[in-house]
């Protein structure tokens, strides 16, 4: 067993250096070019996954594709609309196979539509909708979040809350073939978890640890109730896919209502966003108990907390981390090499009242991509953080110090008018191919 893992840990150290070398030729090859407005990256297209803000125009939620070419850089290409209007179109993840697209609908359950969406990448030009009626959804749980892809070709998914929008919720886990093989943990074995309403996971496949992190309970974002945030962290064993360690995380800073979660490489430890605009270093490995500690303070300091959210995408070598702090319409580019002491390398500066929320970076970590919608309820809810519905494309140079904004104008996608009769439409989740 020890070997096998010392294997597994080996054949990644060698990949990842095997890469990292050819990367570094690649970019010596290109970085002294002549066309610098030319993005040094393999990233083909990036997906944009939104819905109409005024479904009565006819918009379908739908995914946008963002041509990376040159010659139609900035340029949607194709749209892919589903028959839905009312998903509340939230994250996306391509699987490790690249073989299918997973994007979630976290309003679906209240017009009882199917919330896990599954879209098939063999043209990734044009991605095809896997049709619903094919794909299970979960039974036990609803209100459907964030992917993970696993190592087979599947994904990990958060599901919020019960299918009423109540508490518990669970992670849904489908396979490469997009079968759904469990709801976790085990609703027969654990009918009841407390405020288990997962938004944020990430994974280490080595340390066979995960981390989720409650957020709300669903129905309780509604108007008229008491909005019932949690500050709970959940440490699993993904060997049998139960929950090791529930971490109070309220008495650090006022830990309430953390929204993502991800892992720092496969060193076991991750981050988490503290709803209150710290960012959170927690170490799974060893004995319990497991606790949390600040590693960042992404307000600089001010003394008004409030952080409307914040999404993050770390490198794959565990060295950046990049964190959308939507109150300061940030992306703030953090290295952390020391994982418990984060240092800011650069900002990419959006508009006052622009947002920033969902944040992703291509598989060859040379550019990235913005969304600045995070959730408006209307008159339904209390959640009111529209952000100014665009995407902005972005570069980050060779050692992944400084952002790069080489076609400024061309880098912003506006979802204000980018459908004319439809209406605005709302960009959410991210996914680069
Ligand atoms: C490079 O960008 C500049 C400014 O955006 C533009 O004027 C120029 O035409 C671009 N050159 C190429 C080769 O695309
Ligand atoms: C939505 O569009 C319909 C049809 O044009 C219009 O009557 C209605 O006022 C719009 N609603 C909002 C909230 O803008
Ligand atoms: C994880 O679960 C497996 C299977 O039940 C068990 O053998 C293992 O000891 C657990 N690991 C930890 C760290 O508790
Ligand atoms: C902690 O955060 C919650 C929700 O943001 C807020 O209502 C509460 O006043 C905060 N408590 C302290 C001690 O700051
Ligand atoms: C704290 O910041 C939020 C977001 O900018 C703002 O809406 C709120 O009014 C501020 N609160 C105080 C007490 O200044
Ligand atoms: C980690 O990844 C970044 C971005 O790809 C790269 O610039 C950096 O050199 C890498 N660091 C190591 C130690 O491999």
């Amino acid at each position: 067993m020890k070997q096998r893992h010392a294997s597994v840990l080996a054949c990644i150290l060698c990949c990842c250096a095997l890469a990292h070398g050819a990367l570094t030729a690649r970019r010596s090859l290109l970085g002294s070019g002549k066309n610098k407005n030319k993005t040094d990256t393999s990233a083909t297209y990036v997906y944009a996954w939104a819905g109409p803000k005024n479904a009565s125009l006819g918009g379908k939620d739908s995914i946008f594709v963002i041509s990376l070419a040159d010659g139609e850089y900035g340029k949607i290409v194709s749209v892919v609309p589903t028959p839905y209007s009312t998903l509340e179109p939230h994250h996306c993840r391509i699987s490790s196979t690249r073989k299918y697209m997973g994007c979630s609908g976290l309003f679906a359950a209240f017009s009882g539509i199917p919330g896990a969406l599954f879209f098939e990448l063999s043209d990734p030009r044009t991605p095809k909708l896997v049709d619903p009626a094919k794909v299970d959804q979960p039974k036990h749980s609803a209100f459907a979040d964030e992917f993970v892809a696993t190592e087979d070709g599947g994904f990990l998914l958060t599901m919020m809350g019960t299918p009423t929008g109540g508490s518990p919720g669970r992670v849904a886990h489908y396979d490469k073939d997009l079968k759904l093989i469990g709801e976790y943990p085990d609703p027969v074995k654990f009918p009841q978890v407390e405020g288990l309403n997962p938004h944020g996971l990430g994974v280490s496949w080595v340390h066979k640890t995960m981390l989720t992190v409650d957020f709300f309970e669903p129905a309780s974002s509604m108007a008229g109730r008491t909005l019932k945030l949690r500050s709970t962290v959940r440490l699993w064993n993904i060997s049998d896919w139960t929950i090791s360690e529930t971490i109070d995380a309220s008495m650090i800073k006022n830990v309430s209502g953390p929204m993502d979660a991800v892992a720092i490489a496969e060193t076991g430890a991750y981050f988490f966003g503290g709803g209150n605009g710290y960012v959170y270093y927690l170490d799974g490995k060893g004995p319990k108990p497991h606790v949390p500690v600040v590693a960042w303070d992404g307000l600089d300091g001010n003394p008004n907390r409030t952080s409307f959210g914040c999404i993050m995408h770390p490198f794959r070598n565990g060295t950046r981390l990049l964190a959308a702090m939507f109150v300061r319409d940030q992306v703030q580019l953090l290295d952390t090499t020391n994982p418990q002491k984060l240092k800011l390398l650069d900002t990419l500066q959006l508009p006052k009242g622009a947002g920033g929320h969902a944040v992703r970076v291509s598989r060859d970590e040379k550019m990235g991509a913005v969304a600045t919608y995070y959730l408006e309820q209307g008159a339904r809810g209390q959640l009111h953080h529209e952000g100014d519905l665009t995407i902005r494309l972005f570069g980050l140079n060779d050692r992944a110090t400084k952002f790069i904004l080489r076609q400024p104008a061309k880098s912003l996608i506006d979802f204000k008018t980018v459908a004319k009769k439809q209406g605005p439409f709302r960009p959410h989740g991210i996914a680069i191919y």
